[in-house]
């Protein structure tokens, strides 16, 4: 089997390199962060992911360092690197152009020795063909007849990182040649339980990965527009209603649940970024992605005025927020809705708790919140409970309200 090299070891990058070496492949990783190698050698994972630690305990396949050198001599390279959003929320390739630049500085010495990109980070489109012109700009190569790049990114979510790239419902592969695609393919066959491979240009493959994102987003969306809506009918109930039409085949009942708004470091910067996407290619207007995205500000605006009218209303003092991350399983709390409840209870002035199993003090956002950090027999002495994603709490008699079945 191929020697696989997996560039960043993150929460997508260590988790696909644990997966193919668990397939039998043999997997170098490569980080170019000391504290990131030194933590996986402690057995170490930043956030909490399920199963992750316990294939690294296991995995003798995987190795890993932070020295460029231990990759080159891998065909095929998975970058798993960071593209964050930048201010217009178009997302940034600068950490795989320092990848590119650092790999392409070895490429003349690797001839007759044909290479295999793989970009797995989620990129705008049209930046697949810039990566190639990079490279063979910097070097003397040419796409397909000295090297390949295809595009491949994965649809997982956190807190299931490990079983949905085992088990996803797609394998989507952008390629410039049959060749490549079939290599991917043999890889994901050997790795993966799906069969169902959408390969396409990697253009398309480019809009698919954002575009997907954003269709989700707006699901969500309308399942909370039901909530708002039959919030001011007597005895409407937004749970009945979408788990109707959520049962008609065309929709299917998958992130059609209302409640919660769509959160997390995935979902709103890919619905951003398709947004963005429309306005550089001048499309004239951007009616659904922008209405998406108000209409998640609403939904936000909604439940904080609800929550708060609640409070008011009972007199409650002491309120616990019970998931400060933006889902269960997961530490991660960028634009979770716990957050900005405790953002709202502190600009209020409200007492309040937060019982978060997961918390993560190293953590930009959640640390700010740790002298709100409460142990889960502490929940007790708090007079309201707002339980966000439906966590299983210890029972008492204090009112919860479950933001999932509101
Ligand atoms: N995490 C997810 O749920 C998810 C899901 C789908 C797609 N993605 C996409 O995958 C990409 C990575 O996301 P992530 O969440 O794993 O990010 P992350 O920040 O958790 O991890 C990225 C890792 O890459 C390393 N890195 C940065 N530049 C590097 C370089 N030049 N060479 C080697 N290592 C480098 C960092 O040190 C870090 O460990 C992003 O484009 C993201 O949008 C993530």
């Amino acid at each position: 089997m191929k020697k696989i090299a997996v560039v960043g070891l993150g929460k997508l990058g260590l988790c696909s390199a644990l997966c193919f070496a668990k397939s039998g492949y043999d997997v170098q990783g490569y980080d170019n962060s000391l504290n990131v190698i030194k933590h996986i050698k402690q057995k170490k994972f930043d956030n909490y992911e399920p199963k992750v630690l316990d294939y690294l305990k296991k995995e003798k396949k995987f190795k890993f360092s932070n020295d460029f050198k231990d990759i080159l001599d891998s065909k095929i390279i998975f970058v798993i690197v960071p593209t964050p959003s930048k201010k217009n929320h178009e997302f940034s390739n600068k950490f795989i152009y320092s990848f590119l630049k650092n790999y392409t500085n070895f490429c003349n010495k690797k001839k007759n020795n044909k290479f295999h990109i793989v970009i797995s980070s989620t990129v705008m489109p049209g930046s697949c063909s810039k990566f190639i012109k990079y490279i063979e700009k910097r070097t003397s190569l040419k796409i397909e007849k000295d090297f390949y790049l295809s595009y491949n990114p994965e649809f997982i979510a956190l807190g299931n990182v490990i079983d949905d790239f085992l088990n996803p419902d797609l394998v989507l592969i952008g390629s410039t040649n049959l060749k490549a695609t079939k290599e991917l393919v043999n890889i994901y066959k050997n790795t993966v339980k799906s069969k169902n491979f959408n390969i396409m240009s990697l253009e398309s493959a480019e809009i698919t990965k954002i575009a997907l994102n954003s269709f989700i987003t707006l699901k969500i969306s309308f399942a909370n527009l039901l909530l708002r809506i039959s919030q001011k009918f007597k005895n409407a109930k937004a749970e009945d209603i979408a788990r109707a039409i959520g049962n008609d085949r065309r929709v299917s009942p998958y992130y059609f649940k209302p409640g919660l708004p769509f959160a997390g470091p995935c979902f709103p910067r890919d619905n951003e970024a398709f947004n963005y996407l429309q306005k550089i290619i001048k499309l004239k207007n951007k009616y659904i992605t922008n209405a998406i995205i108000n209409s998640n500000k609403e939904h936000i605006n909604f439940l904080n005025k609800k929550i708060l009218f609640l409070i008011k209303e009972k007199k409650y003092k002491n309120i616990c927020i019970a998931g400060l991350a933006f889902k269960n399983n997961t530490s991660i709390t960028e634009r979770s809705y716990g957050l900005s409840l405790a953002e709202l209870f502190k600009k209020n002035g409200i007492k309040f708790g937060i019982y978060e199993k997961n918390f993560n003090k190293k953590d930009i956002y959640s640390r700010k919140f740790f002298k709100h950090l409460i142990r889960r027999k502490d929940i007790k002495n708090f007079d309201y409970i707002i339980n966000t994603y439906s966590l299983t709490l210890p029972k008492n008699k204090i009112p919860i309200l479950d933001l999932w079945k509101i």
